[in-house]
């Protein structure tokens, strides 16, 4: 089965609404609208920027959608501090990235807190916010040899209690810890052996073809230079990319790779 690539900018913390208007304006102009009918591409910054930087693609007429970088599980109520699930979908959000390791790591974020957002956005069918689901193992991990079963299990704990029609929108997005940031990315058949574990993961809790239907990203260091031979791994559907999102140039230039 064919599925069509997704290639996702995690801004991270970066970008105040009048840079995160311009950024989102240099990539609608590198961005040619024919590439769109074969590559889905979102950008997700952060929070106080969605709106701006959906109305800027908006205007434009350009397919790029906006996704968040988190989620609370709850629809409303006293929750200082939090953003739910119908706020960002009155934004016009159609991803969020759930589980980053930045998050796991900084903000203690467990897997059952994972499992509960992916739960609570998949829980919603009419336009859906698909979770981008983050999961990757420490250099210590991959160093003991026990890393295709660590991320199983992230994978598993994830998608806890959930059936075949819940997951069948949700992306997953392999991120070795030791790859982000760091200008160190994993070899394509690195990454390749990661992606394809994930997926027999899936088709052992939903089945092969949900399974086949499900896109797993890779990220971690994913640049214009690398993108290609990651791209053209058979169980890699795209990327999730931070710092060279965070340039127009490349980000587009990554897209363009996709198609
Ligand atoms: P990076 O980040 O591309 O800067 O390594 C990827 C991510 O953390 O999503």
């Amino acid at each position: 089965m064919s599925r069509r690539p997704l290639i996702a900018g995690n801004w991270k913390m970066n970008n105040t609404i009048s840079e995160a208007v311009v950024l989102a304006q240099e990539i609608s102009n590198e961005m040619e609208p024919d590439w769109l009918d074969h590559v889905d591409v979102a950008v997700c910054p952060p929070f106080t920027d969605l709106k701006p930087v959906w109305t800027v693609f908006d205007f434009d007429h350009l397919k790029v959608a906006v996704g968040a970088q988190n989620v609370y599980w709850e629809p409303s109520g006293a929750y200082t501090g939090e953003v739910s699930i119908p706020m960002l979908r009155e934004i016009g959000c159609r991803y969020c990235i759930v589980g980053h390791s930045e998050r796991r790591e900084l903000f203690g974020e467990t897997n059952e807190d994972v499992n509960r957002k992916v739960a609570a956005l998949v829980a919603e069918r009419v336009n859906p916010i698909r979770p981008i689901v983050c999961v990757g193992e420490s250099l210590a991990v991959r160093d003991e040899g026990t890393y295709l079963e660590y991320v199983a299990a992230q994978v598993k704990a994830a998608f806890a209690g959930l059936d075949a029609n819940d997951a069948a929108d949700a992306v997953v997005a392999y991120e070795p810890i030791w790859a982000i940031g760091t200008g160190r990315t994993a070899a394509p058949e690195q990454a390749q052996e990661v992606c394809a574990a994930i997926r027999a993961q899936l088709a052992e809790l939903f089945g092969e073809e949900c399974a086949q239907g499900m896109r797993v990203l890779y990220g971690g260091s994913m640049n214009e230079g690398n993108a290609s031979l990651l791209l053209a791994q058979p169980d890699i559907d795209g990327g999730l990319i931070g710092g060279a999102s965070l340039k127009a140039k490349s980000f587009a230039a990554i897209v363009k790779e996709a198609l």
